[in-house]
């Protein structure tokens, strides 16, 4: 298919057009580099640009005629959002509008969206499957969950095909060393640990050790950036087959605490890496781990690189790179 990857430039939608690639589908990147790096794009068509601007997005789909899109463009840190509400709205939805918008324009149905477990909010239970209350607490959160809505309201009124998938914590790097998670700030653990470990920061902070789990540190689901892109495969190859409109939840239905993590970096890397202990950070639940048998079930998929230590050891491979090493 012609897939139109908006945010094609950045961590996640970087692994993902290398996989549509892969897998001979022709790929239009979008992306406005405002966090995304151009040579992240290891091929295709890449167009810069910003979805604020109606006028870029029309040329663009007179242009390129995509079949479907595929949306990972979207600002994502929580705490920033809540200071700064004014700009996720934006982002996260206004100029989300404007790409749904088009695609109507242009008679484009099928959509892949990047949703969140932050859509949940403080889980009633865990493993969190997709018959889970939502109550995001943030604007980051409640930014995704109000496309979601619209997108089923589009569907009810246009036939517009979607599917939200809500990924827990994004992990881990191309296998082959390519690609891998470059922001600006970081502030995602597995990459602040290996920075800690390579040299590249001092000390890792520890958010709080007081929590109700095993070792008191909280306990999230590390999901493999390429278990990760299959799953937008398989959504992309059910949408196409007729799929209807649905939401799924993408983890590893395991989860691993911040000390397990800060141990298997110490493991995979053999450095040392120094830990201080800081106070919670506001906002964190203890445990987030999701259930996703559905996705299984539905789209086929099943993640392959699971055990924490590949997630770490291919994130190490790229931060490595990243020092010169
Ligand atoms: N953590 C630390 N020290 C750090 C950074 C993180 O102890 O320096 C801890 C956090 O408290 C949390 C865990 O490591 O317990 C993971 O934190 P991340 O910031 O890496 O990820 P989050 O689970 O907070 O966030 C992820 C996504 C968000 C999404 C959220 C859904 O990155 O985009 O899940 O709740 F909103």
């Amino acid at each position: 298919m012609r897939v139109l990857v908006v945010g094609g430039a950045g961590y996640i939608g970087s692994h993902m057009v290398k996989m549509l690639l892969a897998n001979d589908h022709q790929v239009i990147t979008l992306d406005n580099l405002s966090s995304g790096h151009r040579d992240a794009v290891l091929g295709g068509t890449f167009v810069e640009g910003d979805l604020a601007d109606v006028a870029f997005l029309n040329k663009v789909f007179t242009e390129h005629q995509p079949e479907a899109v595929m949306h990972f463009a979207s600002f994502i840190q929580v705490g920033e959002s809540v200071r700064k509400p004014d700009i996720y709205y934006r982002n996260n939805v206004t100029n989300t509008l404007n790409l749904l918008d088009t695609m109507l324009k242009f008679e484009v149905r099928k959509f892949i969206f990047s949703s969140t477990a932050a859509v949940f909010g403080e889980p009633d239970y865990v493993p969190i499957d997709e018959a889970h209350p939502n109550r995001p607490l943030n604007p980051y959160g409640r930014s995704k969950w109000m496309i979601e809505q619209v997108l089923a309201d589009y569907d009810k009124a246009f036939g517009f095909k979607s599917v939200c998938l809500r990924y827990f914590n994004a992990a881990g790097a191309d296998p082959e060393g390519q690609l891998g998670e470059r922001h600006d700030p970081e502030t995602h653990l597995i990459p602040l640990i290996l920075q800690a470990a390579s040299g590249r920061r001092e000390h890792i902070q520890v958010f709080g050790r007081d929590y109700d789990t095993p070792d008191g540190t909280c306990i999230r689901d590390y999901i493999h950036i390429v278990d990760l892109c299959a799953a937008h495969l398989a959504a992309l190859t059910y949408l196409k087959n007729g799929g209807d409109s649905d939401r799924f939840n993408l983890g590893n239905g395991a989860g691993f605490s911040v000390q397990a993590v800060i141990d298997a970096v110490q493991q995979i890397s053999g450095k040392h890496v120094q830990v201080i202990d800081g106070p919670r950070r506001e906002g964190d639940p203890a445990r987030l781990v999701a259930d996703a048998t559905r996705a299984r079930h539905i789209l086929g998929w099943a993640p392959v690189f699971t055990d924490l230590e590949t997630i770490v050891a291919h994130a190490w491979q790229w931060e490595q790179k990243q020092v010169g090493h």
